[in-house]
């Protein structure tokens, strides 16, 4: 009996000296001092031995059973520690990486950063930034600025036009203040507002001279393809006082030209035709891609500018000296056509921003495509 206790007792410590982890030393406690195991029976059959045999085998077998319980609790702490060095090893994080990337944030449209930079150059300026109805009446954005009705002019912009039942049988006119308006004879319908002029007029009846204001919003107009959305943006200006000359205008404009497109732009200014200018320019701003010369050198040798077509221009915008006559309609704010006079202009936000990032149809601005729109 002694004999086989001190066989279990070698055999276990070969077992746990080799046990690979924790849980082949559990598999060794219960094989050698579980409920069923030998030396359990062992111990609890002493009662039935001779009693000569009783104080002996008690004796080995409980230092047996005491030993390696020892023996396993100290093996089991060591490789309890040793399975957590190499988690933690393993586990552990190289601090010297670099992070992930974070989540990407958007940035503002191409339209709107190129609104706000224009509205900075003004507001520098000393203009004022002011907005006005998408849904206008004929008279502000046709008659009041000096398009009689039946004027052909009115011809020339695809105008949408609002469904008058939609608007109740005779719609009231409201000036910016809210008063009801007496206007003078003349098509009394309601349309989305061709082009951001009429704030011209309604500014003024809002204000007496000087006046400095530059409005941007949305104008709409029937009409689509790569350089015409129904829907676009436009920046208007009015300054008017009693001295303000086109001296002023080419000053004021040469000044935004050069803050947008580069300090050593030149301006030309082209005659043209607008019904509320008189006289009316076209506004060429020169050509930044290459310098006005109309010519760029490609891999050494020369060939026509892309983007000014050779010739050493680039249309931006419509400008003149308010015409009188638009005065004659905000006479009694104050703007008595005798006395004051001041320039106007107008730019499509969607073309200054074209032209400065090259980007060749106007309807990507509004796709709403990612790929296109993160360039910028
Ligand atoms: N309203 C014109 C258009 O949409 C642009 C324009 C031209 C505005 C001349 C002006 C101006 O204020 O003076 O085509």
């Amino acid at each position: 009996m002694l004999e086989r206790i001190e066989e279990l007792r070698n055999e276990a410590r070969t077992a746990i000296d080799a046990a690979p982890d924790a849980a082949a030393l559990e598999d060794i406690r219960v094989r050698y001092l579980g409920r069923k195991a030998e030396l359990t029976a062992i111990l609890r059959g002493i009662g039935e031995l001779p009693p000569e045999q009783r104080g002996p085998v008690g004796k080995t077998g409980n230092q047996a059973r005491v030993e390696l319980e020892g023996l396993l609790g100290a093996a089991k702490e060591k490789l309890e520690a040793a399975e957590l060095n190499a988690r933690i090893s393993g586990e552990s994080i190289d601090v010297t990486l670099p992070g992930t990337p974070p989540v990407r944030l958007g940035h503002l449209h191409p339209l709107t950063r190129t609104r706000r930079e224009i509205e900075d150059v003004f507001v520098g300026l000393g203009y004022k930034v002011m907005e006005g109805p998408e849904v206008e009446h004929d008279y502000y954005n046709f008659t009041a600025l000096n398009h009689p009705p039946g004027h052909p002019a009115r011809m020339l912009q695809d105008t949408f036009y609002v469904d008058p039942a939609s608007l109740g049988a005779d719609p009231e006119l409201y000036g910016t203040d809210g008063a009801a308006l007496e206007l003078p004879p003349g098509p009394r319908d309601v349309l989305l507002r061709t082009h951001t002029s009429p704030m011209q007029v309604r500014s003024m009846e809002d204000a007496t001279p000087p006046i400095f204001i530059i409005v941007p919003g949305r104008t709409y107009r029937r009409d689509s393809d790569a350089t015409h959305t129904p829907m676009f943006n436009q920046i208007e200006g009015l300054a008017v006082g009693e001295d303000i000359t086109l001296a002023d205008l080419k000053g004021t404009l040469l000044t935004f030209a050069r803050a947008i497109f580069g300090p050593d732009r030149e301006l030309r200014l082209r005659p043209h035709y607008f019904p509320f200018t008189e006289p009316s320019v076209e506004v060429d701003v020169s050509c930044f891609r290459c310098s006005g010369t109309g010519v760029m050198t490609v891999g050494g040798s020369e060939e026509r500018c892309n983007l000014c077509k050779g010739t050493g221009w680039l249309e931006i915008l419509g400008s003149g000296m308010v015409d009188p006559n638009v005065f004659g309609f905000v006479r009694e704010h104050g703007y008595d056509p005798e006395r004051v006079q001041g320039f106007a202009f107008g730019m499509g936000i969607e073309r200054i921003a074209m032209l400065k990032h090259g980007v060749p149809d106007l309807r990507m601005f509004f796709d709403d495509d990612v790929r296109m729109l993160e360039q910028f």
